[in-house]
């Protein structure tokens, strides 16, 4: 994530936790706050500390982040569910979730060709792709959501930014908002749609897309959870089979090679620095937030055709490190599919080291000299590594 991210992320704490506090209040017995909470500005008490939460509240909220946690990812009940008519899990996907999201999604609009001017967000809840978008740069932007709670969270915290911001409820068996957008964001909703029938949501994802400007995009943004990923990449392939381009992360143009084996998947880890507030809230809740991972697809409207790779052997990283004794061994993913990528340890020299040092989701381009072996290439002291796009960013043209 950016510094620029990063700082904006930063000025957002004090809202959310002042949205959060009026919102508490105003369910919790009316009074001052709670009449003035659509009027403007909340009031608080004097010793309540604007930029983190007394010890009392992260308890309260910990808890909810604990439930929503085990609804979300492990167990997946909520899933679906209408979670955020539950005043205590909004609250806690505020505080905790949203600036997840936020994160998320600013490193992934860094990597669109170009800026949005309008952007809407399906699936909005309390808008943190919607604000992420306004961030960088919309000037028209959207937050859709069956929720009507999490929608008038939203505008809150438009009026804190002083952010204009429109609002619609909306869900999949209800007409799209009017209008086309340059950008459409659909964040960690899909998985929650027509209790995991790909087909219907491959058709969702391609009435979408008949909304989104031409050159614009469609990022769909989804937990990095093996099942949630293997779904995406499933929503993927009957796009890319109907003749869609992925303009990121994909640059293998065929069906997904992550779907081959039943244990694979892909998905995407990126640094940031994490706000001190979700610092407090993932160590109570005993969740680890210290790098965002997601999985995501950025989509390009019907039409338009796949971007041509960088000249040479380009491959995008799409594993962590992986162990090996006296190498280091990743796996890669291009135009020419999935590979393994290995290099020992005494073939390392100038040339080649950026190998020992790569991370998921950046670009390389590999050149010299390489033994081909069956499913992949074992790079030698004659192979040369260069990184042309770091993760989040955009591959550049040839
Ligand atoms: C996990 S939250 C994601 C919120 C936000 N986009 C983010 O990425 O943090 C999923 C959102 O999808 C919404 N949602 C779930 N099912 C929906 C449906 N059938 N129609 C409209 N929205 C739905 C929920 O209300 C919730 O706000």
């Amino acid at each position: 994530m950016s510094s620029d991210a990063a700082r904006d992320l930063e000025a957002w704490i004090p809202r959310l936790i002042s949205v959060w506090r009026a919102h508490r209040a105003s369910r919790s017995k009316g009074g001052p706050r709670h009449q003035q909470q659509h009027r403007g500005r909340p009031q608080f008490e004097e010793n309540e500390p604007t930029t983190r939460l007394t010890p009392q509240e992260v308890k309260e909220v910990g808890a909810g982040i604990k439930r929503l946690s085990h609804g979300l990812t492990r167990e997946r009940e909520l899933a679906g569910a209408k979670y955020m008519d539950d005043p205590a899990l909004l609250g806690a996907y505020l505080l905790f979730y949203w600036p997840v999201s936020y994160a998320q999604s600013r490193s992934l609009l860094s990597e669109l060709p170009a800026r949005p001017r309008s952007l809407l967000d399906l699936g909005s809840g309390p808008g943190p792709l919607a604000f992420a978008g306004i961030d960088a740069g919309a000037s028209e932007t959207i937050a859709a959501d069956r929720s009507k709670p999490a929608l008038d969270l939203a505008r809150q915290l438009a009026i804190e930014a002083s952010e204009a911001l429109g609002t619609r409820e909306w869900s999949p068996e209800r007409a799209l908002p009017e209008g086309r957008f340059d950008v459409i964001t659909m964040g960690h909703v899909l998985n929650e749609l027509f209790n995991g029938d790909i087909e219907k949501r491959a058709a969702l994802v391609e009435k979408v897309l008949e909304r989104v400007k031409p050159g614009g995009s469609l990022v769909v943004m989804e937990p990095a959870l093996r099942d949630t990923s293997r779904a995406l990449l499933q929503v993927r392939d009957v796009l890319v089979a109907k003749g869609y381009a992925v303009r990121a992360p994909c640059l293998f143009r065929g069906a997904c090679p992550a779907l081959i084996k039943p244990s694979d998947w892909c998905h995407a880890e990126r640094q940031w620095r994490m706000p001190q507030l979700t610092e407090t809230l993932a160590r109570t809740a005993g969740l680890h937030k210290e790098s965002l991972k997601m999985s995501y697809l950025v989509l390009a409207p019907k039409g338009e055709t796949w971007a041509e790779p960088p000249t040479g052997r380009v491959l995008r990283i799409v594993s962590e490190p992986l162990e090996g004794k006296g190498r280091q061994r990743l796996m890669g993913c291009g135009p020419e599919g999935r590979i393994g990528l290995a290099l020992q340890d005494k073939h390392r020299n100038d040339g080649n080291a950026k190998f020992f040092y790569l991370q998921r989701g950046e670009v390389i381009r590999i050149g010299g000299v390489v033994d081909e072996k069956g499913d992949g290439a074992g790079l030698n002291d004659q192979s040369t590594v260069e990184i042309i796009a770091r993760a989040g960013q955009a591959v550049p043209k040839p």
